[in-house]
């Protein structure tokens, strides 16, 4: 096998599939003592996705999967490498790419789960682009999915008013240069891990009556903190990687941020001198999708025609780890 097969990681098609269920801000009045009012201006979020009846983890990949295969032409036993990214499986043994695999009947491909907080599909955009590199896989399909509303702690208030369920996949092939991604790099901080966990749950504290009364199975957070790092490492890896392909931000037609936060992706962009009318934004509608706010941005963007072919794009995220990255690419159209 050649080390380098001289093509790039291109974004061939997207899909995306969304829970029927909706909550509201005002909905969470009834719940949590909190107000529309707060969370719009604390945070850009009006309502959420939540997935309801057979709604699963496994079956949103599944579907987004399907539309992001349909329209690359691309048949599942054709897909050589399936790669779910996600922090909410559903179920911890075996990994959601295995389930997805047979729900597609993508039977052909190796799959694996990356676990990297809401990083996770800017993590499996770098993984698939060395793959698409050294010419080890030609069709890639990669979902970023996330289903927090089971794991959200609904007497928490710091948390419940934040997240949603959501997917969003793509196909990836490899392209020229032109058409592809041009710079990407994973970041990581394990010292910060005790900032966004599950405490129970894995090995170390497996689920018994007492991990359920103490309520650890729920996502726990210090916002505050979590706040301020972002805002540092949006702004400074999405630089690092402009920097790596040598590019400015000035140069770039639309940044796609992790959806955490307004006021995180404001303060980012003011950094970078970019202009809010070159960012892509659904917090309002999903709130923090976790893995699912990027690849779902952008398949909402493909539908409006945003991109032209050739444009320069963004990606960048933060999560749980901590982790973060960024990915510069010429959209491939
Ligand atoms: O993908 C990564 C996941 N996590 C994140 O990105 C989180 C990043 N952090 C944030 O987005 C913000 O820190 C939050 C939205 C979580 C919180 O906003 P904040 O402006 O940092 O508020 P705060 O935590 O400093 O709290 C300010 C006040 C507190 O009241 P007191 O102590 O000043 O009386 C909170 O108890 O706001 C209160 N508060 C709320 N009030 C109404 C916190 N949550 C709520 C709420 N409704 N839902």
């Amino acid at each position: 096998m050649s080390l380098s097969s001289g093509k790039v990681a291109g974004i061939i098609s997207t899909g995306r599939a969304l829970p029927v269920g909706k909550i509201t801000n005002f909905d969470l009045e009834e719940i949590v003592e909190t107000s529309d009012e707060w969370i719009s201006s604390r945070t850009g979020v009006k309502e959420r996705r939540m997935m309801i009846r057979e709604e699963t983890n496994s079956s949103l990949s599944t579907a987004a999967s399907q539309i992001a295969l349909e329209r690359a032409g691309v048949k599942p036993e054709e897909v050589d490498l399936l790669i779910v990214a996600t922090v909410t499986p559903d179920q911890p043994l075996p990994s959601t790419s295995c389930l997805v695999q047979a729900h597609l009947g993508a039977s052909n491909a190796a799959v694996f789960d990356v676990v990297a907080g809401c990083t996770g599909f800017l993590y499996g955009l770098h993984v698939a682009d060395q793959f698409i590199r050294t010419g080890a896989a030609r069709n890639i399909l990669l979902v970023g999915v996330d289903t927090l509303t089971p794991v959200i702690d609904w007497q928490d208030r710091n948390t419940c008013v934040l997240f949603g369920d959501g997917a969003g996949a793509v196909v990836i092939q490899p392209v020229e240069k032109e058409r592809g991604v041009l710079a990407s790099k994973m970041f990581s901080d394990g010292n910060q891990a005790g900032l966004l966990y599950i405490p129970a749950g894995g090995t170390s504290a497996p689920a018994n009556h007492l991990t359920v009364e103490n309520r650890m199975h729920y996502v726990k957070m210090n916002g505050p903190e979590i706040f301020k790092f972002a805002v540092k490492v949006m702004a400074e890896s999405t630089l690092k990687v402009l920097d790596m392909c040598g590019k400015k931000p000035a140069d770039l037609d639309f940044l796609v941020p992790h959806q955490a936060n307004i006021r995180i992706i404001e303060s980012a962009c003011k950094k970078l001198g970019l202009s809010m009318e070159q960012v892509l934004v659904n917090i309002d509608r999903y709130g923090n999708m976790s893995s699912a706010s990027v690849p779902v941005a952008l398949d909402e963007a493909v539908e409006e025609g945003k991109f032209k072919p050739g444009d320069l794009v963004g990606l960048v995220a933060f999560g749980a780890g901590l982790t973060w990255g960024a990915s510069i690419l010429h959209w491939y159209g």
